[in-house]
């Protein structure tokens, strides 16, 4: 098999400059690591475009391929707990981080990042998830764990268009959920609509009276992807004995919120990491994903790339003007 291959590589020409180019790497610039990785699909997340731009939150070396999702098949694996040929995903830990990424046919990991594909989802269609399905699947688990239920009422989903909102609304429609989804692009309510949201509302109407110390209380569980005064406002509009869960920080990393829904109402909080997640955990989410909760519209809901056409969708995600999922086809790039 050759050693060379097709990645998306980020480089820094100098301080402050980023350039993106495809161009032909080798096995050799890989990281060390057990298991080597023939890429089939990657999928692009909101870390990917902040690395891709130098972000130093996320890639502080460079150059460096970006991608912290990867599906594909084993070519090697030095500790023998894959064997070639194996489908296997890899997403998150270091990936594409400051470990070259999905963004490239080939990736060398370590083998305890690397989980088995779930029977019943295709290498495309983990892909299709990615982490932001991981993130989304994560986050209803959690409010299904903990108690709410579609008898309690309607579940919000705060940056409904984007990857992880989603998904949320699918996998939530899916399972019975009424779903209320919160966007900031009304003239997208059709397609939420066509994933399974009952009803869809604009920012400002969620932030109406987010002055106030207490809102109405009127969502069972809220799955938020966007932090800042949007998850305040839903904290404060959550039931009594309702879940929030909180995964992003595209509107803001701070949460300007009071104890009073929390100790008036028990109102939980509850923080979603998928990067660490242990493997137990996310292997149990992917086989959910894989069964109960398989999504049967996920071809509409990604639109899919070479490596060529990562960089047009990277520009529209840091602008929150993304419409479909980016699905990274490594095959044909
Ligand atoms: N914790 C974890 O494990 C984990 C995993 C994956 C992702 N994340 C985080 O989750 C967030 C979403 O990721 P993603 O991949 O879904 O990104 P994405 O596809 O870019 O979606 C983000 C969505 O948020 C909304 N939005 C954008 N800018 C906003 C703003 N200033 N104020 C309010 N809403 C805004 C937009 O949706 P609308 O126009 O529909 O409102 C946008 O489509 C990111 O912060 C990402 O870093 C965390």
């Amino acid at each position: 098999m050759s050693t060379e291959f097709k990645a998306l590589l980020v480089e820094q020409p100098e301080k402050k400059v980023f350039t993106r180019t495809v161009v032909t790497r080798s096995i050799d610039d890989l990281p060390e690591g057990e298991l080597v990785v023939k890429v089939h699909y990657s999928s692009l997340n909101f870390k990917d475009a902040l690395s891709a731009v130098g972000n130093p939150g996320v890639t502080r070396n460079f150059p460096h391929t970006p991608g912290i999702d990867a599906a594909g098949e084993v070519v090697s694996c030095a500790d023998g707990s894959f064997q070639p040929g194996d489908k296997v995903i890899v997403t998150s830990y270091d990936l594409g981080m400051e470990t070259d990424g999905g963004f490239g046919q080939m990736i060398r990991v370590p083998s305890k990042w690397a989980l088995k594909l779930p029977e019943g989802l295709s290498l495309k269609e983990s892909m299709m998830l990615g982490t932001a399905g991981l993130t989304a699947a994560l986050s209803v688990q959690e409010l299904v764990e903990n108690g709410v239920t579609p008898d309690k009422g309607s579940v919000l989903v705060t940056g409904a268009t984007g990857g992880v909102g989603s998904l949320a609304v699918a996998i939530l429609a899916k399972i019975g959920f009424k779903v209320t989804a919160v966007t900031g692009k009304l003239e997208e309510t059709d397609y939420l609509q066509s994933i399974g949201a009952e009803r869809v509302i604009d920012r400002e109407t969620l932030l109406k009276g987010n002055e106030r110390p207490m809102l109405k209380p009127t969502w069972a569980g809220v799955v938020d992807c966007v932090g800042g005064d949007m998850l305040a406002a839903t904290i404060k509009s959550t039931q009594v004995d309702g879940v929030v869960t909180c995964c992003g920080l595209v509107a803001s990393i701070d949460i300007p919120i009071n104890v009073f829904p929390f100790i008036l109402r028990g109102v939980r909080l509850i923080g979603i990491d998928s990067a660490e997640c242990p493997m137990e955990r996310r292997t149990r989410v992917w086989q959910r994903l894989a069964s109960e909760w398989k999504l049967d519209n996920l071809v509409g809901m990604v639109d899919e790339v070479t490596l060529a056409g990562v960089e047009e969708k990277v520009q529209l995600m840091l602008k929150g003007s993304l419409k479909r999922r980016g699905l990274v086809n490594l095959l044909d790039s």
